[in-house]
């Protein structure tokens, strides 16, 4: 294991293992660990390419969830248990719940589940209830729900809801359709959300619409990681220091 750093210049871990997930989904684990809390992201480097964001799934060991879409996430696909990946990091703001907010909701959309299955393991022993909404387009897009169900199982009062767009798994419909009972009886102090931004605007103006406080995670092309260049503004701010998770006052 390689000691806990914040990692200003690129750093090579190696990876330990790769779990598959779905048809187009990996888990990473590296072997080493950072100082990070739920919400945080590293910049993972592959040399002489590119170097993208990745929400950290825990940060000990050091654990990426990612989803090939293009050519970067493709190549890091290609990586093998010894191959080695270099990280910048932890970067930026992550989740904080107020000590009044106690019925959560944890939302995630598509590979937005990434950073909230930490959220919900470290929330669990400080809350009365948990609800985790997992949704995606169809059940093979579904992520880590597995993960959450064997957290369930554990722990009475975290439930598991999951979402498809077409029915093929749990509620047919967006999230937003399985939140709204709990919205509308008045069974929720917070919404921690991370995915597509349709989903967190929906979910901002559904808080707005029942008073419920928001943290949502967005998602924004960035480069530096550290505030200098510009490439994540978003509203006038810099969502590599300012986010990704911004707080909605209800
Ligand atoms: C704070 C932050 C955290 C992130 N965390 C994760 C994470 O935990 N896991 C992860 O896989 N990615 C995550 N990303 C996205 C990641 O940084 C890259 O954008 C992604 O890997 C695609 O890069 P690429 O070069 O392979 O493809 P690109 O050429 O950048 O994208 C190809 C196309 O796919 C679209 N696209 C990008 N990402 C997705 C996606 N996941 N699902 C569907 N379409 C997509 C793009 O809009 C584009 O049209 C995060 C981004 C940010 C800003
Ligand atoms: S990525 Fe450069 S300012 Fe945020």
């Amino acid at each position: 294991m390689q000691p806990t750093l914040p990692l200003t210049l690129p750093t090579p871990f190696t990876i330990s293992h790769i779990e598959p997930e779905n048809y187009r989904t990996v888990t990473i684990v590296l072997d080493g660990q950072i100082d990070a809390y739920p919400g945080q992201f590293i910049m993972a480097w592959l040399p002489r390419f590119d170097e993208k964001p990745f929400s950290l799934v825990s940060a000990n060991p050091i654990t990426l969830m990612v989803t090939a879409v293009g050519p970067f996430s493709r190549l890091v696909h290609a990586l093998q248990p010894g191959d080695r990946l270099w990280l910048r990091g932890p970067f930026g703001r992550g989740y904080h719940r107020p000590a009044t907010q106690t019925r959560l909701a944890l939302v995630g959309g598509g590979y937005g589940v990434a950073p909230l299955l930490w959220l919900a393991q470290t929330t669990l022993p400080e809350v009365d209830s948990i609800t985790a909404v997992i949704g995606a387009r169809t059940a093979a897009d579904l992520l880590y729900a597995d993960r959450f169900q064997q957290l369930a199982a554990q722990h009475s009062h975290l439930t598991l809801l999951t979402t498809t767009e077409d029915g093929s798994a749990g509620i047919t419909g967006r999230v937003t359709d399985a939140l709204l009972p709990l919205a509308t009886t008045h069974a929720l102090d917070g919404i921690y959300a991370c995915g597509p931004h349709g989903m967190l605007a929906a979910l901002q103006t559904l808080g707005q619409q029942y008073q419920i406080p928001s943290q949502l995670s967005w998602e924004a092309y960035m480069r530096c990681g550290i505030g200098i260049c510009g490439a994540c503004e978003h509203d006038g701010q810099v969502l590599c220091l300012d986010g990704p998770v911004l707080a909605h006052a209800a």
